[in-house]
């Protein structure tokens, strides 16, 4: 990662840039508190770890697991989340005591609520960690009362983690309960297995069947009649590399009784296939955070159900970074189906089939099979293949982003084609709403739902009400699915590209497409504002917002005064220049801000109308008009009701004398420019801005970093305008001192920027094709096998979990055989 960074050019730059620029950007972004989005939170004193949640059928109710608790919360309503019923479930002293001399820390022993599902019509049944000594409860629906068979909570271990940090997950089916879990204090025992039911099974105790598995959901397909459990373990098949993770979905026979002698109590019908999540010649996301599924449009096959999972990679070079892959039932089906490794149980080594195949693995009914066909089934139960994602590519890619919990939703827009609709929980607290198009994932935008690192979270959509409930232990957010509202004109609407959202012209309201057919302005696949929005007999206002105003905002300014001008832009997606109308803007006298801001001196020549443009999607729109004056001298106007607070402390600071810092400039005062006290700013000052195309409310972009911070804020402010303080304003300190200190900011800036540009795009551009030497090359050299001189890097890569025959690899088996191949 040396040397060639030096002679690098700008165009070099520009030509990594473009090559790299498909990044996922959302394209609006709501921090927490913004007015476009606001959220209804669930937070009480006495209530925390708000972790576990759970959907009742209508929609209604949302029960919580917490710790020491089980809640059930009304969320019927859309202004407010009450509380229904409480049940509270803590250690007794004793067991804390106990928690807390074997060594573990006092937060971690109070009962977090980690399974939580409906049995029938009227209970439902709970699982807690309860002083690292999980117990398990039935409880009445409705009341959330303890309706133990026996008065005491029942023993949880196998259903229930110790710990509860570790991970596992549950289902219900037919009031029976199946879980993947550690069933021991140190978590060194996994174990999948069917609880009340006349015929507990559980995962034979003899080696091999899973190493070290992280247990990530579960789901049940009833036209198969099985379950399917999705984890990460280590991948014992290519033993030629230390510990590589691989992603698995593994299956059970919900009818599956056990063998009669062999596999006696034990699943006979479990096996288990490699999820392969990887873009050719790079690198394999190969560990999942989370997966869940998406039933097939209505009419299509069973086999187009869908499982959509996050996948982050076990290496350093990608961290950070995340994908999704989408994986068809069919796929997974067709992996089931076809041949097995066989596992020596002796050397606990796989290699592909030699011997004649007895029996069909993962077939459901082998219980009443032979043993010699049971003992078969016991060494075959990893299949040879891999499911590949759909499309044989990533469904999207984050550089940025690291993804660790998703929801998923069909949804049928204005056009009457269904778009599908990703709900994508970053490890940073962002809920990003993504909708894959056919040139990929287009990011609508993304809403702030907690603000701390969260090492647990849980998400449950409830497609009825169109909201997502987020908890956390910052309490459980409901957050609408869409919020069209924000949108103020066609063109907003329309280059949104939400499905959930439609321009309604008689109206002139960006409203929810709702499933009473109606005539909605939409086009979630172009964006295609003119196409749309001239259709319909709008005035101009209505059709491309409320800036074909032209009168703009005056800005009174004192000659040489540096003049900051702002562009107030909601949207990351748009492009945005400055134009003058009557005369061109000169290079040499005014400089273009990375945040879209113009910086000048005023001069003669300077003075004008000022507009700011955005194009996005090939639709150009003015965002802001300015007029900038000579000021006159008079006192200001006394117009603005601001005006007095920022006069008062003008006052307070007599004119400047010349500085030493040289360049001075204006605090920060117009939208869309971020300097030292950044969104803040911007939130109160947007709604003003005159011919702002910003909805009312809008939202704002998160504050760039960086630009334009060079600014030493708490300079005295003039006041020239009728908005009071928030223009750009005026020191004097000698022209000549400005230009001076503008050319070597321009200068220091614009080598930093470089500079930083270089850094992070040669970074991520390398991490995207090949693992650098520097911090990924012992794991790569693993993954290949083979010196690393010379190597090339993306074959290997590529092989490395493909699940085929490394034959360059080196095998690490005693044996002296190569893995996979027989023994
Ligand atoms: C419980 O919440 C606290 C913060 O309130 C957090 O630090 C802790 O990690 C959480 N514990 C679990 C097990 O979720
Ligand atoms: C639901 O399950 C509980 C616990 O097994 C049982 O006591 C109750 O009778 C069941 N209710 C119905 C309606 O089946
Ligand atoms: C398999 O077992 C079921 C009961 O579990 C029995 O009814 C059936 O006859 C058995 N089939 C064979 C082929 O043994
Ligand atoms: C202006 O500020 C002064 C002192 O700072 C205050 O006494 C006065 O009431 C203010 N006037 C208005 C109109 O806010």
């Amino acid at each position: 990662m040396a040397q060639q960074g030096i002679p690098l050019l700008p165009m070099v730059v520009l030509a990594m840039l473009s090559q790299c620029s498909a990044w996922l950007t959302p394209r609006i972004s709501f921090p927490q508190g913004s007015p476009g989005r606001p959220l209804v939170r669930f937070h009480r004193p006495g209530v925390s770890n708000t972790t576990m949640l759970l959907l009742s059928r209508d929609g209604d109710t949302l029960f919580v697991g917490a710790r020491d608790a089980v809640l059930s919360l009304d969320v019927s309503q859309k202004e407010a989340i009450g509380i229904r019923s409480k049940l509270d479930w803590s250690p007794s002293e004793k067991d804390l005591q106990q928690c807390s001399m074997k060594g573990k820390e006092m937060t971690d022993c109070p009962n977090f609520i980690r399974v939580l599902q409906f049995l029938n019509t009227t209970h439902m049944y709970a699982c807690g960690t309860y002083a690292f000594s999980p117990r398990c409860t039935y409880m009445l629906t409705e009341t959330l009362l303890m309706a133990s068979q026996s008065s005491r909570p029942e023993e949880g271990r196998g259903r229930c983690p110790y710990d509860p940090y570790q991970r596992s997950t549950a289902i219900t089916v037919d009031g029976e309960l199946y879980t993947a879990t550690v069933a021991d204090y140190r978590g060194n025992r996994p174990v999948i297995s069917r609880h009340l039911s006349p015929v507990d099974l559980k995962l034979d105790d003899t080696l091999g069947w899973l190493e070290d598995p992280t247990f990530i959901s579960s789901s049940f397909i009833p036209s198969e009649e099985k379950i399917y459990f999705f984890f990460s373990e280590v991948g014992r098949e290519y033993d030629f590399i230390d510990k590589f993770i691989v992603s698995r979905v593994a299956q059970i026979c919900t009818s599956d009784v056990g063998g009669q002698r062999t596999l006696q109590r034990r699943w006979t019908t479990f096996a288990k296939a490699q999820l392969l999540c990887q873009a050719s010649s790079e690198l394999p996301y190969n560990v999942v955070q989370d997966i869940i599924d998406l039933p097939p449009p209505e009419g299509a096959p069973a086999d187009d159900t869908l499982f959509y999972g996050i996948f982050t990679s076990q290496w350093s070079v990608n961290s950070g970074q995340s994908a999704v892959c989408a994986f068809r039932l069919g796929d997974i089906k067709a992996a089931f189906s076809r041949n097995y490794k066989v596992l020596n149980r002796d050397t606990l080594r796989w290699s592909t089939r030699v011997q004649e195949k007895i029996a069909n693995p993962g077939e459901c009914g082998l219980h009443n099979a032979s043993d010699n066909t049971l003992r078969f089934v016991k060494d075959n139960f990893l299949a040879d293949d891999s499911v590949q994602p759909v499309g044989r590519s990533l469904t999207m890619v984050s550089h940025d982003q690291k993804y660790s919990h998703l929801v998923a939703q069909r949804v049928r827009a204005a056009n009457h084609r269904d778009y599908t609709i990703l709900f994508l929980l970053t490890d940073s607290g962002y809920l990003h709403k993504a909708v894959l198009l056919e040139k990929g994932a287009h990011i609508i935008e993304e809403v702030q739902v907690f603000q701390q690192h969260q090492a647990i979270v849980s998400m449950q959509l409830s497609v009825s009400k169109g909201v997502v409930f987020v908890g956390s232990s910052e309490g459980v957010v409901r957050v609408p699915v869409a919020s069209c509202s924000v949108y103020s004109s066609c063109a907003q609407c329309v280059l949104a590209r939400d499905p959930f959202c439609g321009w309604a012209p008689e109206r002139t309201a960006c409203v929810e497409v709702s499933p009473v057919p109606a005539s909605l302005g939409q086009d979630v696949d172009a964006g295609n504002v003119e196409e749309v929005c001239s259709t319909a007999p709008l005035s101009p206002r209505a059709r491309f917002g409320p800036n074909s105003l032209t009168t703009g905002e005056t800005l009174s300014v004192s000659l040489n005064q540096v003049v900051r001008l702002q562009c107030p832009g909601a949207s990351r997606h748009a492009q945005r220049l400055w134009e003058r109308p009557d005369s061109r803007i000169s290079p040499d006298l005014c400089l273009h801000m990375e945040d879209g801001g113009l910086r000048f001196v005023a001069t003669p020549a300077t003075l004008g109308q000022y507009l700011c443009l955005s194009t996005e999607l090939g639709h150009r729109q003015v965002l802001a008009v300015y007029n900038v004056e000579q000021r006159t001298p008079a006192p200001a106007p006394p117009a603005a009701a601001a005006a007095n607070a920022t006069t008062a402390r003008a006052h307070a600071h007599p004119a400047p004398t010349p500085t030493p810092t040289a360049w001075t400039t204006a605090p920060p005062g117009g939208p869309g420019l971020a300097t030292t006290t950044g969104a803040k700013v911007r939130g109160e000052v947007k709604r003003h801005a005159a011919g702002a195309a910003v909805p009312s409310g809008a939202p704002e972009p998160r504050p760039p970093t960086g630009a334009g911070g060079v600014a030493p804020s708490g300079w005295p402010r003039d006041v020239g305008s009728k908005d009071g303080g928030r223009l750009p304003l005026a020191l004097r300190p000698s022209y000549l001192r400005e230009l001076v200190a503008v050319s070597t900011l321009l200068a220091l800036c614009l080598s930093a920027l470089l500079a930083v540009a270089l850094g992070a795009v040669r970074q991520r551009c390398r991490k995207r094709t090949a693992p650098q030497a520097a911090d990924g090359g012992a794991e790569r050299e693993a993954l290949r096998g083979e010196p690393p001189a010379g190597a090339d890097g993306q074959r290997a890569n590529g092989r490395g979990a493909r699940g085929g025959r490394p034959h360059s690899a080196t095998p690490k088996a005693a044996n002296g055989h190569l893995p996979n191949t027989p023994l």
